[in-house]
């Protein structure tokens, strides 16, 4: 049977829209605003002292106003960037940074859903960035959990197409490929379904689900998206292709929890979360609490995570902006 989870949606969105990146409503948030840029350089600039800087965007997308406004700093050392994204829609063309003094550009074509390559020391980067790029993807890793009266459950997700569509094969065959020869347009995706199917589960027998049932212990209605795959992909870039030292930034959107409440009439106490919450391709995957999950397990093993709003990010980096986003998060991660 072909496979056709959630990431078969992303892929086509992202690989086949046109003007995807100009009229799709694509959140530009951690792009565009200036403060923010200015404060992940001068946080690379502090955290590797080196003349000569490594740096690598995963799914960095075509919009390129991040480092039209990094490469005008006046920073210390000179930078190489490599921009990777994974289709021909997404990736950056780098073009217009050629004659940079500061600053080589180059790009890459790169699938997050692809095994991390090993790089040789020489090729190793000191620094790699990643925004809404986490909260953008459904990597085999990440599961959604639900604990109803203290049962703990699995929800898993699973792409269909309106039955009444006229053209449902055509779209089905696409899904099922996550590609297709033509062009989509961004309507045609109000006809793909998104189905749930809830399984009841041993949470201590699934991955961290020690650590899980135990940030929980207290509560007993909830629903969390673990990042499992952000946890990975965080891990095996410290072991294949980041250097001695280097850090590993990553800024994404989160519910803030608070967004999830129960009403007074809810039968059974039930947790209404915000809708867009565990939405795939829609910046608001994960919850708060959730990168504070990854935080913890990245911690058991061996890193040291910051993890802050983008408020206090831009504030650690000597400048006051009244930026008033309280859940825009970015987490640090190094070597402890
Ligand atoms: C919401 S956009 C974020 C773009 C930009 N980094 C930003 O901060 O605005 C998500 C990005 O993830 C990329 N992406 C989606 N699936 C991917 C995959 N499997 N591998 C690498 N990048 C992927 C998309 O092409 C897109 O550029």
């Amino acid at each position: 049977m072909v496979k056709m989870d959630i990431n078969n949606l992303n892929s086509l969105f992202y690989s086949k829209v046109d003007n995807v990146w100009s009229d799709s409503g694509l959140a530009d948030f951690f792009t565009k605003i200036e403060p923010i840029q200015t404060a992940l350089a001068e946080k690379i600039v502090n955290l590797i002292p080196k003349e000569f800087i490594r740096v690598k965007e995963l799914g960095s997308g075509a919009d390129l106003t991040r480092w039209e406004i990094i490469s005008k700093l006046k920073l210390k050392g000179r930078w190489q960037v490599t921009l990777t994204d994974f289709s021909d829609k997404s990736i950056p063309s780098v073009k217009t940074f050629k004659d940079s003094e500061n600053f080589l550009f180059g790009s890459e074509k790169y699938n997050l859903l692809n095994p991390t390559p090993r790089l040789v020391k020489k090729d190793r980067y000191d620094a790699i960035l990643a925004t809404y790029v986490f909260d953008s993807i459904w990597f085999p890793e990440d599961a959604h959990y639900e604990k109803i009266s203290n049962n703990w459950h699995k929800v898993t997700y699973k792409l269909d197409v309106d039955k009444s569509y006229p053209k449902r094969n055509l779209l089905l065959k696409a899904l099922k490929k996550a590609s297709s020869i033509k062009r989509i347009q961004l309507d045609k995706f109000q006809h793909i379904e998104i189905e749930r199917k809830v399984d009841t589960i041993e949470i201590n027998k699934v991955p961290y689900g020690g650590i899980i049932s135990k940030y929980y212990k207290n509560k007993s209605n909830l629903s969390l998206n673990l990042p499992g795959g952000l946890i990975n992909i965080v891990q095996e870039y410290f072991e294949r292709q980041i250097s001695p030292g280097g850090v590993f930034i990553i800024g994404d959107m989160a519910v803030n929890s608070k967004k999830g409440f129960i009403p007074k009439d809810s039968p059974n106490d039930k947790v209404i979360y915000m809708e867009d919450y565990s939405t795939s391709g829609k910046v608001a995957k994960f919850k708060v609490e959730d990168y504070g999950l990854a935080a913890i397990i990245l911690k058991q093993k061996g890193f040291a995570v910051e993890l802050v709003t983008v408020e206090d990010f831009i504030k650690n980096s000597g400048y006051e902006i009244p930026l008033k986003v309280r859940d825009h998060w970015i987490m640090t991660v190094k070597k402890a």
